[in-house]
């Protein structure tokens, strides 16, 4: 019988914030603000920042993909061009040229949503800048998360705001669209702006979520939060871990129902 446990190598992974290294790991030089570091292949940029000393004070969030606060900018040595990803999801290569920009300086208009209607004349007001666009595409081309940021500033442009909303959808608002345009537009801040206008005023209201809405202001876990917000770390936890009802795993979808159904 082969024993597969034994005979192959344990495969430690980087977990948490820390990077652990595979045993072996080959390493391969970067350069992070000009200055070079030896790091293992396997990690991505976060990871291997890390590795090198960095600690993340700004510039790290949800380190999965999602909250954008970790646009980065490389150049591979020998080559022109620019490229552009996301710190927690891009792994290292060889002679890669790192530049981070958490925070990229654009322009952003102040709105009350509860003002303004489903015409695009309001984001043409707050953001006239959306026509000295030149239609180069770099927008598109700087964005890691392949949004086609200038097709939905065209649509907003046309008054197409249902379409500049679902095109625009998986922005993740890092910036580096505007950090990239010839005509200082502030893509990812427009984008935003469409998309509450497509949900204030032109999808349909979700009733569950109304009716939710309706329970939370009539203070129907008003009681249940003060409870927890007076509660220790210990009896939190014991809460959370052991007398908290647990859906089974790998249920059916709409087949489990906790007994306590006062918060449902
Ligand atoms: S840390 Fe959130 S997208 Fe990278």
């Amino acid at each position: 019988m082969c024993d597969t446990q034994a005979t192959q190598p344990e495969i430690k992974v980087a977990t948490g914030d820390r990077a652990i290294l595979p045993e072996g790991a080959k390493t391969i030089p970067i350069y992070v603000m000009g200055k070079k570091y030896e790091v293992p292949e396997t990690l991505t940029i976060m990871k291997a920042m890390e590795f090198a000393g960095f600690k993340f004070l700004r510039g790290a969030g949800c380190r999965g993909g999602i909250c954008g606060a970790c646009p980065t900018v490389y150049r591979m040595a020998g080559d022109y061009k620019l490229h552009f990803g996301l710190a927690c999801q891009t792994v290292v290569e060889a002679d890669m040229y790192l530049a981070q920009i958490p925070f990229f300086p654009a322009n952003r208009a102040s709105f009350n949503i509860n003002e303004m209607s489903a015409a695009a004349d309001a984001i043409h007001a707050l953001y006239p800048e959306i026509f000295r666009c030149v239609a180069c595409n770099q927008c598109t081309k700087a964005c890691p998360m392949d949004v086609k940021v200038l097709d939905y500033i065209s649509a907003t442009k046309q008054g197409e705001i249902a379409k500049a909303a679902r095109i625009s959808f998986d922005c993740i608002q890092c910036g580096l669209c505007s950090s990239r345009c010839l005509g200082e537009i502030p893509q990812y801040h427009v984008a935003q702006l469409a998309r509450r206008i497509f949900a204030r005023y032109i999808q349909p209201q979700a009733e569950h979520l109304r009716l939710r809405a309706e329970e939370i202001e009539a203070g129907k876990y008003d009681q249940m939060l003060d409870e927890l917000s007076t509660m220790n770390t210990e009896d939190l936890e014991s809460r959370y871990v052991n007398e908290r009802e647990r859906e089974p795993d790998m249920a059916a979808p709409g087949s489990w129902q906790p007994q306590d159904s006062r918060y449902l």
